[in-house]
Formats: C-alpha cells, structure tokens, sequence
C-alpha cells in the first residue's frame, strides 16, 4: 500500500502516519522529521535546510526529491509506505508519480485530511515531541502522562523550532499557495480521499481505516496494483 497525507500544518499528519504503520506494518516517512534529525546532526542536508524551515518556507524541491528517492530505495519500503510532508508541490508530486512508474507501481490514495487555519495554530502551538522517539503529544488534546516527558520512551519532550505563531501562520501562508494545488493534482484522477480532521485523533483514524480496508480488499481481488 503506498499512500500520501496531505492537510495543512498541525492537521494530524505525523498523528495519523503513525497510527497507520502500526497497524498496517509499513514505513511512516516523514520529510519534516528527516530534515529535523538533519539540523540535530549539523549535516550538510540539515545546514542547507535549517534556514528554509525556520522561516517557514519549504525546502527547495530538488532537496526534497532527493531525501524521498533514497528513501524509498530502502529495503523496508517495499511492501509500501506512507508519506507525510510529501509531495509538497505540483512538482513533487510528478516526481513520485515518475519514479513509482518505473517500478510500475503507484500511489493509491491521497488523504486530505481537513482543518480550519485557527485550529491549525491551536494544535501547533501546543504541540510538543519527544526528543527520542518523536512521538507527538499536545498540552490539551494529548497529554503525556508524564512530566514533560514521553509515555513509550521516556525522552524528553521539546516543542518544535517552527512551532511559534509567527512561523506557524507563514508555513499556513505558503501551503495555501504552494501545497494546496497537489490536493487537486489527486482530485484529478480519483485518489483523493478527503478526511473530515476536526475530531477526535481515534474517530479520524476510523475514517482512515475505513478507507484503507476498502483498498486492502480491492488490491486482494485484483483492482489495484
Ligand atoms: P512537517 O514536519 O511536514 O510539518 P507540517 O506539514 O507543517 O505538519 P506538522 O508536522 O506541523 O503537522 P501534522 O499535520 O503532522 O500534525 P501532527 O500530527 O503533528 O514540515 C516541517 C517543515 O519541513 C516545512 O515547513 C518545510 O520547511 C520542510 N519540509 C518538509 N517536507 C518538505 C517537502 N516535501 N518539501 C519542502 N519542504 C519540506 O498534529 C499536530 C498537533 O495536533 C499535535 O500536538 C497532535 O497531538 C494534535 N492532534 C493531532 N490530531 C488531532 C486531533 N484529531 N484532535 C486534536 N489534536 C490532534
């Protein structure tokens, strides 16, 4: 199963994509997560992109192409994958779709997941990740029953560099002009799957799972390659 996630900032991508791995047992790539463990190390990759995401810009696409074609090469994606963060532009979204075709494969669903933009700034405001893990909790909506530290791992939880609201309403800005177009490039074709994101993180995994399954079921009886 190979599958995109797409919604604005804080619409419960990384929440989702997790979910999604655990029981679908396939990879959770995140662009934004590799970027972050670039700047943590100090590697070239993250050095060039710091700059870019603390500003609330995105990366330049020939960088994001090139963080997803070697990942994707990994062993572990060959029985699928889910994409969060990408594809990030019209552009980004050809490129998946080329590279996939020469391993005569696909990608099969699109999720939108939809919120508003002021509960995109509630829930990125509040956000906070684990440092070791990078699980997502949020001071509200999902609490860490520890002390500023995370249930599965123990590390230490830390709000994101680009999680303040000033940073939060430029990367609303730039996906409306730049990210909002790739919901039609999926529309176009019928692989898009719009998510109603303003409930709970279980009822919107319901949604999702719903989805899924009728895929899942499709795939074993032929449809979908
Ligand atoms: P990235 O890390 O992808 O950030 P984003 O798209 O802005 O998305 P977020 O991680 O902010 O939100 P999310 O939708 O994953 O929500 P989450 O599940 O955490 O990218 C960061 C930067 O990297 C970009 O700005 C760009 O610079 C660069 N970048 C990355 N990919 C790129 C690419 N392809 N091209 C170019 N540049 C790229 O949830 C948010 C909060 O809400 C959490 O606190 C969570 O607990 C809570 N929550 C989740 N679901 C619910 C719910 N249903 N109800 C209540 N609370 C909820």
């Amino acid at each position: 199963m190979r599958l995109v996630l797409l919604g604005l900032p804080g619409a419960g991508k990384g929440t989702q994509g997790d979910l999604i791995a655990e029981k679908y047992k396939i990879p959770h790539i995140s662009t934004g997560s590799i970027i972050r463990e670039a700047v943590a190390s100090g590697s070239d990759l993250g050095r060039e992109a710091n700059d870019f995401i603390i500003k609330g810009n995105l990366i330049p696409d020939e960088l994001a192409m090139k963080i997803v074609y070697e990942r994707l090469n990994r062993p572990d994606c060959a029985r699928g994958w889910i994409l969060d963060g990408f594809p990030r532009t019209v552009r980004q979204a050809v490129f998946l779709d080329q590279r996939l075709q020469s391993d005569g494969a696909h990608v099969q669903i699109a999720f939108d997941i939809r919120i508003t933009p002021e509960e995109a700034i509630r829930r990125i405001s509040e956000r906070r990740m684990c440092s070791q893990c990078g699980a997502i909790y949020h001071l509200q909506y999902y609490r860490a029953k520890g002390n500023g530290v995370c249930d599965q791992c123990g590390g230490e939880l830390y709000r994101r560099q680009d999680d303040n609201e000033e940073t939060a309403r430029k990367r609303l800005e730039v996906h409306m002009t730049q990210t909002h177009p790739v919901v039609h490039y999926y529309a176009q074709d019928g692989r898009l799957f719009s998510v109603d994101g303003v409930r709970s993180i279980d009822e919107v995994f319901s949604d999702v799972d719903h989805i899924l399954q009728r895929t899942v079921h499709s795939e074993c009886a032929g449809d979908i390659q």
